[in-house]
């Protein structure tokens, strides 16, 4: 394996003092940098990627340097060492990859605009202005720059504007001098912004900015999101906000979700904006963004890693903290709530997979950087992680640790072992122990508990679904069971209690572990002790009903017990109202569909299934909002449509078309809650020539970011041949479809349609060199080898997939997604041929 040198070993900057000169009309700009710091050796190197150096200088006299462009870095060679104060010149290109200094682009009332803005993290500043270009390289910045300005536009950055005045006679745009921090995080934007502003308690400026194509008051919900949750850090951190400001500001093109700038938060669209026509759930990922964001001012910002193989202490503390944050702001949207229908599953799903990371991973080379953030693992199960943890502490004792792991490492950087320090002299437990056998391990067990002869067996063993190697790994099970005189953690492979009826007697309910879903196992209870669980179903919290739900359908996945079983464990759930159950069987009806070929008998028995499930509550939701209904309703209400939908029920159907004739002048104005499911009905049953222009019209000119990928999502259910393929001649078209959308938003649906799948994933084979040309170095790139892996099931696109990802198992990048995709569809193709038929007897057996 490639390993990298740490440059600040050799060189420790103190201050950058930076100036750009930018030209969005040449794409191109010019700048210099006085680096002040310390030489620890006579041969120093800096980061820089695709700049031209012009010269360096110290005291004004030239250095000699050698440009090393496969490292990113120029070597220097200096005559002394000590404190001293480089300056470089230099110019570079601005480039559409949305690293280092990008334009975004957007159109004003018929006029194409662009706006400049930054992504640093994780390591493109060097593609701006040569740096040590590391983490723990923690410095101050004196930024100033100039752009080809026109009437109206501003710029933004860290920290405040100084001598504005200056501004309006020179065109120079400065900065307040940033505190300590590191290379990553630096951040402008600059453009035809325009934003909204308030104050927290304590007098910190929070403003959220756009573009000019939208509307001001959509700022206006993330703007009071975010003075509430600086607040709530502030105080249950014990550490005030640091600099003065937090503006938050979304951006047309923005490869990943957003991004934590200190003081200068970047967003996509989707994740800032709210309009007067969203969805509850919409404006509730708004707000957990914003809050994630704002916790990696303390976490990530003010402590930093000291090297990436630590990410998690950034994203997985953050992670966790939006919802700790929003269910404290926000308490009657039960956010945990939403934790545990997005992040729980995905954890669980993929680190049952042989060959995935665990949440510490080493990295040398700064390509591997970009496959640790895997969402699954360093966001989905770190943060379970540190759910756990936090139960584990109480919370009291955790925000105690953390305070004084703030107040100790500020303005430093930390290893994991710094955090447990601090949580372990706050709660004189062992929690490096705890945690290390989580983090250092992939993978989780399946806790399997059964009855013998009055004899509690409680063992450990690693889950997994597919092709595995034991390895025999064991962990720090925290049990937490509904029953008292249990012990609180296991850490053997297996224990014994005696006199388990004795025990029953002193509790009540059905034994149970893993309570509130916090911790990262699941439980396979065995005999009567699922009988036990299996009979009080309806009578438990709605967490654990759908933590059973999803763990009977893990269980199936592996093959640990029959698919099928499955379809009466749903069917009991039918008349629940909560979006918790509703959401949970929606999920294994996604999986029972695996099961079921399109146009059979089977196919109708599944429809009716799906309506049968869903009549309840659809008769009691219908289609339109309830006057003081909960926001909860909404959700279940989405659920339930498109169960109805699917199953066709002809009351559905017919409502849903007509409420595409009541807005077909207008899509937009369809209410949001019910938006994506009208346009995918509209164009299942009456698709047209017509229709889908009018759907592609609409998406090139909304600018609701939710929108359009709620009309991608309808475009692809295209039955028309010379539809799809007009459409896929536009996914190159950067003005029609832009690189950050087409994964998820066109890729993703077409793949996933039975009509649209074939042609797709030619087109995929066939464009591989312009996908990675287009998004190489962009987050989404990774998600053209995740997605078919997570779709394909059939041995015929098993053999595709390998035939075309097994020679490009060399790349870094994707090789650990191509191992673990083939093995993923292999689970699959060989669970449907193992449960075919029993999921359809039972699917049968199960309609009235
Ligand atoms: N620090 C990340 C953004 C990031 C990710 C930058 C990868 C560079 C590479 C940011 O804090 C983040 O985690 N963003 C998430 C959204 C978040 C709310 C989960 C993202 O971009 O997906
Ligand atoms: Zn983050």
């Amino acid at each position: 394996m490639k390993t990298v040198e740490h440059f600040v070993e050799k060189f420790v900057p103190e201050n950058y003092n930076l100036f750009l000169d930018i030209n969005r009309a040449e794409k191109s700009f010019s700048g210099n940098v006085a680096v002040s710091g310390e030489a620890l050796d006579n041969r120093v190197s800096f980061h820089q990627k695709d700049l031209a150096i012009k010269s360096v200088l110290l005291d004004n006299q030239e250095l000699t340097f050698t440009m090393d462009n496969e490292n990113e870095a120029l070597h220097i060679e200096l005559p002394e060492t000590g404190s001293m104060t480089l300056v470089f010149e230099f110019a570079g290109k601005i480039t559409d990859n949305m690293t280092g200094m990008y334009p975004s682009y957007y159109t004003v009332e018929g006029v194409k605009k662009e706006v400049i803005s930054t992504q640093f993290e994780s390591h493109f500043a060097r593609e701006v202005f040569p740096s040590i270009d590391e983490p723990e390289a923690k410095a101050t910045f004196d930024l100033s720059l100039k752009f080809d300005q026109e009437e109206g536009e501003i710029a933004l950055s860290n920290m405040p504007e100084v001598n504005a005045e200056r501004r309006q006679e020179t065109g120079l745009w400065t900065f307040a001098t940033s505190p300590r921090m590191s290379s990553y995080l630096l951040a402008f934007a600059a453009g035809d912004l325009h934003g909204k502003t308030a104050h927290t308690k304590n007098g910190t400026l929070v403003g959220s900015y756009a573009t000019k194509a939208h509307k001001l008051s959509e700022v206006e919900f993330s703007l009071d999101i975010a003075v509430r949750v600086i607040e709530f850090y502030e105080d249950y951190f014990g550490v005030k906000y640091p600099i003065p400001q937090s503006l938050h500001v979304a951006l047309p093109d923005f490869s990943a979700g957003a991004m934590e700038n200190w003081g200068l938060v970047t967003y996509r669209e989707v994740y800032l904006l709210v309009d007067e026509n969203s969805t509850v759930t919409s404006r509730q990922q708004v707000a957990l963004v914003v809050a994630h964001e704002v916790a990696h001012q303390w976490f990530g910002n003010l402590v930093t890693m000291k090297w990436w193989d630590d990410l998690w202490l950034n994203e997985s503390f953050a992670n966790m903290m939006e919802y700790v944050s929003i269910n404290a702001i926000e308490p009657t949207w039960n956010i945990f709530e939403d934790f545990q229908t997005s992040g729980v599953p995905l954890a669980l799903k993929r680190d049952a997979t042989d060959g995935v990371q665990s949440v510490h991973v080493a990295v040398n080379h700064p390509d591997e950087i970009n496959t640790l953030f895997d969402p699954a693992i360093v966001y989905a199960k770190g943060s379970r992680l540190m759910h756990m943890l936090r139960r584990w502490l109480g919370d009291a004792t955790f925000t105690k640790g953390l305070n004084a792991y703030f107040t100790k490492h500020q303005y430093s950087n930390t290893i994991g072992r710094d955090l447990w320090n601090a949580l372990a002299d706050a709660s004189g437990k062992d929690v490096a122990a705890f945690m290390n056998s989580w983090l250092e391990q992939s993978g989780y067990p399946v806790v399997t508990v059964s009855l013998e002869n009055d004899t509690l067996k409680i063992s450990q063993k690693q889950f997994f679904i597919g092709e595995h190697e034991e390895k025999g790994r064991l962990w720090h099970v925290p049990l937490n069971s509904n029953w008292s005189g249990l012990p609180d953690t296991l850490t053997e492979e297996s224990i014994e209690i005696p006199n388990y009826s004795q025990l029953a007697s002193q509790n009540t309910g059905a034994l149970r572990f893993n309570t509130e879903n916090t911790a990262h196992y699941i439980t396979d209870y065995q005999g009567e002790l699922l009988d036990n669980i299996l009979n009080e179903l309806t009578e438990l919290d709605n967490i654990s009903k759908l933590q059973i739900v999803q763990e009977r359908r893990l269980l199936a996945e592996s093959g640990e017990i029959s698919y099928s079983a499955l379809v009466s464990l749903v069917k009991a759930l039918a008349h629940e109202t909560s979006y918790l159950v509703a959401a949970g069987i929606r999920s294994v009806l996604n999986g029972l569909e695996l099961f079921v070929e399109s146009d059979t008998e089977e196919e109708v028995a599944f429809k009716k299934l799906v309506g049968e499930l869903s009549q309840s509550n659809y008769d009691r939701l219908g289609f339109e909002k309830h006057d003081g209904e909960s926001d909860e309703d909404e959700m279940v209400r989405q659920i339930t449509l498109t169960n109805a939908l699917y199953s066709g029920n002809e009351d559905a159907v017919a409502k849903a078309s007509q409420i595409f004739d009541e807005h077909r002048d207008n899509l937009a104005n369809i209410p949001a809650a019910v938006r994506a499911l009208v346009l995918n009905n509209q164009i299942k049953h009456h698709e047209s020539k017509e229709l889908t222009i009018l759907y592609l019209e609409t998406y090139i000119a909304t600018t609701d970011g939710n929108f359009k990928r709620q009309i991608a999502n309808a475009l692809s259910n295209t039955k028309d041949a010379d539809t799809l393929a007009s459409l896929l001649a536009k996914w190159q078209d950067k003005d029609v479809v832009k690189p950050q959308d087409l994964a998820m938003s066109w890729y993703y649906t077409f793949l996933r349609n039975d009509f649209a799948q074939e042609t797709v994933w030619n087109w995929a084979k066939e464009n591989w060199n312009w996908i990675k040309a287009a998004l190489g170095g962009d987050m989404s790139f990774d998600k053209f080898v995740i997605y078919p892996a997570n779709i394909f099931k059939t041995s015929q696109r098993l053999d595709e997939y390998k035939a075309f990802f097994e020679p490009q198992l060399s790349d870094m990048a994707i090789s650990r997604n191509i191992s673990m995709g083939i093995k993923e569809i292999a689970a699959r193709v060989a669970l449907i041929e193992a449960e075919k038929v029993a999921v359809n007897t039972a699917i049968k057996e199960a309609i009235n």
